[in-house]
């Protein structure tokens, strides 16, 4: 048995001296809360993603919400979202008002099926959100198709997926509200973050108003003005906005995107290559126009239930490997258990690829510091993990 140096944590942020000295800067500078770090963080956000403008926000919840709210969507709307996602895609449209109505995804990339949104469309649809599943980019030339046809928006729920590429292009390439989170599990790791890229000048001037309290000017114009500027409260706005602080890290992170998903893919290829001899063991496929950036590394067991899932995570930590449960179902929790006295969301056709895969996947260490030393160490873990939890063969 290779033995291990240390714990293994399944997630890490990839940070070294340049985001000290960016942090560093900032502080002395004096500017700590929305101001030029932020400002320059967008701009260079934006033609990373290759979007027009950018707006930088407090967390991906927050870019969701603002999304859903900038298009007007509330009471008596419906937002089409699958139900395999972090619940943090969903809750978003309950506090715009609106109704979720869940629908299933595709079983080998987990990502919305393009089918079930079509089925699901009522007179009440306003928006689909396809989420890019641990940065696997959803089918979006299928689902813009639907939406085009439907005269319904699309929300891009990217949390995940900065630096995955469909169809040759970037996400985030698109033109739709893309709403991005840098929260330390993703790619690029602002500690908290978000941002909602666009193409449309007006939206992302109204969003900068937003999410300041619905000021017309911002703290930079203010203050670089030759003569006293007042501002202008045109309509109610909220307090999402990003610190510099923040920024200062997402303005040293990155210039490292493409090499972070570089070592990722490299890394998810030397899993793939070692499950590829584990029968127990399933990927996600994803399809020739998706380039993921191997925001996670997901797997599916595929002889387990939720019980010897457990089991599994369980038996990778009591040998210092940390995991965790892969995808969820949001309608496994309580707020959006189908039922029919829970009329805050309703599921349109059945959620059985959602259900399975909440069962069966899980997450493993991947992070660009993993040392090779240290994936062999998980690999040669797992098939023993696999049968002390009673997963490695059919059950009987
Ligand atoms: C798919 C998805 N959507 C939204 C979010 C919310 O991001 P944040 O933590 O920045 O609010 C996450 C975060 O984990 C996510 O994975």
């Amino acid at each position: 048995m290779v033995v291990t140096s240390r714990n293994i944590p399944v997630a890490r942020p990839s940070f070294d001296a340049d985001e000290e000295r960016e942090l560093l800067d900032a502080l002395r500078s004096g500017w700590v809360t929305q101001g030029p770090r932020v400002a320059e963080f967008e701009k260079r956000f934006a033609a990373v993603v290759e979007a027009e403008h950018a707006v930088a926000l407090s967390s991906c919840t927050t870019a969701l919400f603002l999304a859903l709210h900038s298009l007007g969507i509330g009471p008596g709307d419906e937002v089409i979202v699958p139900s395999l996602t972090f619940i943090a895609s969903v809750n978003p449209i309950v506090h715009v008002g609106a109704v979720p109505v869940l629908v299933d995804v595709d079983p080998e990339s987990f990502n919305i099926a393009p089918q079930r949104v079509a089925e699901a469309i009522t007179p009440r649809t306003r928006a689909v959100m396809p989420v890019h599943q641990l940065g696997h980019p959803a089918d979006l030339e299928a689902i813009q198709k639907i939406a085009n046809d439907a005269a319904i928006a699309v929300v891009e729920d990217s949390a995940c997926a900065v630096g995955a590429r469909y169809r040759g292009r970037p996400i985030g390439a698109s033109g739709n509200l893309n709403c991005w989170s840098f929260h330390p599990r993703k790619v690029l790791v602002t500690g908290e973050g978000g941002m909602i890229t666009t193409n449309d000048a007006d939206v992302a001037t109204r969003l900068r108003r937003l999410r300041h309290q619905g000021m017309s000017i911002s703290d930079v114009e203010r203050d670089s003005a030759d003569e006293i500027l007042t501002e202008e409260y045109p309509e109610v706005g909220f307090n999402f906005r990003m610190s510099d602080l923040h920024a200062a890290l997402g303005l040293a992170q990155l210039p490292k995107l493409d090499r972070l998903v570089a070592r990722r893919r490299e890394l998810a290829a030397r899993y793939d290559a070692a499950f590829a001899e584990i029968d127990a063991i399933a990927r996600p496929e994803p399809p020739p126009s998706a380039e993921p950036n191997q925001q996670s590394y997901i797997a599916r067991l595929r002889h387990a239930d939720r019980a010897s899932r457990d089991a599994f995570l369980n038996a990778m930590k009591r040998r210092r490997v940390a995991t965790r449960r892969g995808l969820m179902a949001v309608h496994r929790e309580r707020p959006y258990r189908i039922a029919p006295d829970n009329d805050r969301v309703r599921a349109a056709g059945p959620l059985h690829h959602s259900e399975l895969a909440d069962a069966q996947t899980v997450i493993l260490p991947l992070y660009p510091e993993l040392s090779e030393a240290d994936q062999d160490y998980v690999i040669e873990q797992i098939p023993a993990a696999l049968e002390e939890a009673g997963a490695l063969e059919p059950a009987r």
